[in-house]
């Protein structure tokens, strides 16, 4: 597994990002990203109805005072669900993924909230590819559940447990 036992980067190829809440002046980066990168992109509304839900927290990865990544996920009582992963295109394959994903892993508890969840297209291949270098696992496919784009997709789902709430089981 890559990278995950904590937030700093482990080869000097990597870029040490500053990873924080979202806030609304980060908006216009965000939305850029967001764009630049997915078919069927939220829209500015989606995302400040998101985080407008007690549960919903947004993050940023900055590097020299510029957003290079995104995330947008849901707490829940059992589980961190994803709703939006990104980081833009010309600060890929350099570790910042990576440290988001290790920002999460560290807010899960063996006992309590165990894992971290999403749902990812068929399609996006190198997004499952990401998701399984850095422990996920694909456990259950949606089928048709992009249906509101009308591109009857099926979505996998992924998980990553934490070590401790697994008795430390390869994953
Ligand atoms: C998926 C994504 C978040 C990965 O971010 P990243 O910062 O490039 O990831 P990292 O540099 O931390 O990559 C860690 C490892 O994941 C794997 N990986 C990452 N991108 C990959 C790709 N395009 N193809 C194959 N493997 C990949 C590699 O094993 C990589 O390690 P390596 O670079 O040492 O080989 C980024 O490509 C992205 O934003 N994609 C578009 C949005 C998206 O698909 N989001 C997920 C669904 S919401």
């Amino acid at each position: 597994m890559l990278r995950l036992e904590c937030t700093n980067p482990k080869t000097p190829a990597d870029l040490r990002v500053h990873i924080r809440w979202l806030i609304r002046r980060d908006m216009p980066e965000v939305m850029a990203i967001e764009r630049e990168i997915f078919e069927f992109p939220w829209l500015e509304k989606d995302f400040i109805r998101c985080l407008r839900q007690r549960n919903c927290i947004g993050m940023v990865a900055e590097h020299e005072d510029r957003v290079v990544g995104f995330m947008i996920y849901e707490l829940h009582n059992t589980r961190i669900q994803l709703l939006n992963f990104a980081v833009a295109a010309d600060y890929r394959r350099r570790g910042v993924g990576s440290q988001m994903v290790a920002k999460l892993v560290n807010k899960l508890t063996p006992k309590r909230r165990n894992r971290l969840v999403l749902e990812i297209r068929e399609s996006n291949w190198s997004g499952i590819q990401f998701f399984s270098a850095v422990g996920f696992r694909a456990v259950n496919v949606l089928r048709d559940f992009y249906d509101q784009d009308d591109t009857d997709e099926d979505a996998y789902v992924m998980v990553y447990r934490d070590k401790e709430a697994t008795g430390g089981e390869t994953k």
